[in-house]
């Protein structure tokens, strides 16, 4: 069995962690990896539907995904999380119970997210009309010593692949 491991991208709504991680997904299947995305978006129409972005309901989704991620590297999947998951203690728990953790921080200013306004959330929250939006009046804590950072101001989707494939090499995973 191939050995899992669980890619943990973190960052802010915007920064490009659904866009990286389905760019990753077919260069890992090609070197033989099974690969499976937990998309924050996603999860919270299934896993964790009804909880809200409170900072106790934030803590639950991320731990639901951390355990279903873990379940996943253990059975050799690469797992690939891709939600916000704002607070460092919580991503310390996942990494903890997961010997092949890889925390990946997709960089972009706020300014630069807000910018961007993929879906149109960042213009609701100034508005007034979203309470308790990340980075706008929620935290969001950067992860001092992540394993890979991709600063998707100054990369293109490409480099940030390449570069996590890299990183993996590195660590043996693939
Ligand atoms: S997390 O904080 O629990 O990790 P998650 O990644 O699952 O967040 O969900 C974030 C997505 O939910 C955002 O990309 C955005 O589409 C939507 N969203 C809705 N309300 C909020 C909010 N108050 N803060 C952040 N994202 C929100």
């Amino acid at each position: 069995m191939e050995q899992g491991f669980i890619l943990w991208f973190t960052g802010l709504s915007g920064s490009g962690k659904t866009t990286i991680s389905k760019a990753l997904e077919p260069e890992l299947k090609a070197r033989g990896c099974k690969v499976e995305i937990l998309d924050g978006d996603v999860v919270r129409t299934h896993l964790s539907k009804g909880l809200g972005f409170s900072k106790e309901d934030r803590d639950t989704n991320i731990r639901r995904i951390g355990f279903v991620a873990h379940l996943l590297s253990r059975n050799g999947v690469a797992a690939i999380t891709a939600a916000i998951s704002p607070y460092q203690a919580i991503r310390d728990e996942v990494r903890a119970m997961e010997p092949n953790f890889v925390e990946i921080y997709v960089k972009a200013t706020l300014e630069v997210c807000e910018s961007r306004d993929v879906k149109g959330l960042y213009a609701k929250a100034r508005a007034g009309e979203i309470k308790g939006f990340t980075g706008i009046d929620d935290p969001y804590e950067e992860p001092p010593n992540p394993e890979i950072i991709c600063d998707t101001e100054r990369e293109s989707v490409g480099e940030s692949v390449k570069k996590i494939l890299t990183k993996l090499e590195l660590l043996g995973y693939i």
